[in-house]
């Protein structure tokens, strides 16, 4: 009997972070700001802390271009430091950057992905594929939310972060990202560590939601 082949990389670092991902979702600052129950402030407190992250993500991605196993995921239209920008202009002012500060597991993810883009392009990979990949799926109700409580205009400043102008078909988008980590060309060793960074990642969105959610404890 041949031993059956071993599932697609996508599916499995996908199922791997299943339970994480279920954490994430349902900790107690997403479920109250996604319930409308959170003002605006808790809204650019937690914008203000995905942009730590992606500026960690993009300053790391330009010397990564050119890398064999990362660079086919360093794709210009998935940038959102600019969208971010914008977004924190209109919930901040102009002056957002001044006030901006991040929170202790903001600076702890930010730095872990640095190390990564800097010294291990695989493990980039995984920080890659949790935030992006999420962003194009379950982002979208994030940005419907938002609208609907703060009135943001639609698709406008405020929720530009979550809107990909220049990748009109999302799932398209995503099945192709996923035939990319299919084709990852490293070795089982190496999956099984970039899963392992993938878990890394999703504790370190669960402890930027923990530390939000005791700025903003409504629930307690
Ligand atoms: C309230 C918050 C969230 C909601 C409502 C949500 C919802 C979703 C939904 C509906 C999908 C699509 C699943 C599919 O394609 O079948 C998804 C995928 C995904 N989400 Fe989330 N999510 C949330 C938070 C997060 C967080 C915090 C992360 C990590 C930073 C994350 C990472 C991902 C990833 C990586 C995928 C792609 C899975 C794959 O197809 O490989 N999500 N999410």
């Amino acid at each position: 009997m041949t031993p059956s082949a071993p599932p697609p990389f996508s599916t499995l670092i996908r199922t791997a972070s299943q339970q994480q991902h279920t954490e994430a979702e349902s900790s107690t600052f997403m479920g109250d700001l996604l319930g409308g129950r959170l003002g605006v402030e808790a809204y650019a407190r937690y914008t203000e802390q995905l942009w730590f992250v992606y500026r960690a993500l993009e300053e790391g991605a330009r010397a990564l271009v050119d890398d064999p196993v990362a660079g086919p995921f360093i794709r210009p239209e998935l940038m959102r430091t600019g969208a971010l920008a914008r977004d924190l202009a209109h919930l901040r002012g102009e002056g957002w950057r001044d006030t901006a500060v991040p929170l202790p597991a903001t600076s702890a993810y930010a730095d872990r992905v640095t190390q990564c883009a800097r010294s291990w392009p695989a493990g980039y990979v995984a920080h890659h594929y949790t935030r992006y990949l999420g962003d194009l799926s379950g982002g979208q109700i994030i940005r419907d939310r938002a609208e609907r409580t703060w009135g943001f205009t639609r698709r406008g400043d405020g929720v530009r972060f979550y809107v990909f102008e220049e990748i009109p078909n999302p799932a398209a988008f995503k099945r192709s990202y996923r035939e990319l980590l299919d084709g990852v060309r490293v070795d089982e060793v190496e999956r099984r560590r970039v899963v392992e960074e993938c878990g890394r990642a999703f504790a370190l969105n669960t402890a930027v939601f923990r530390e939000l959610g005791e700025e903003f404890p409504l629930s307690a």
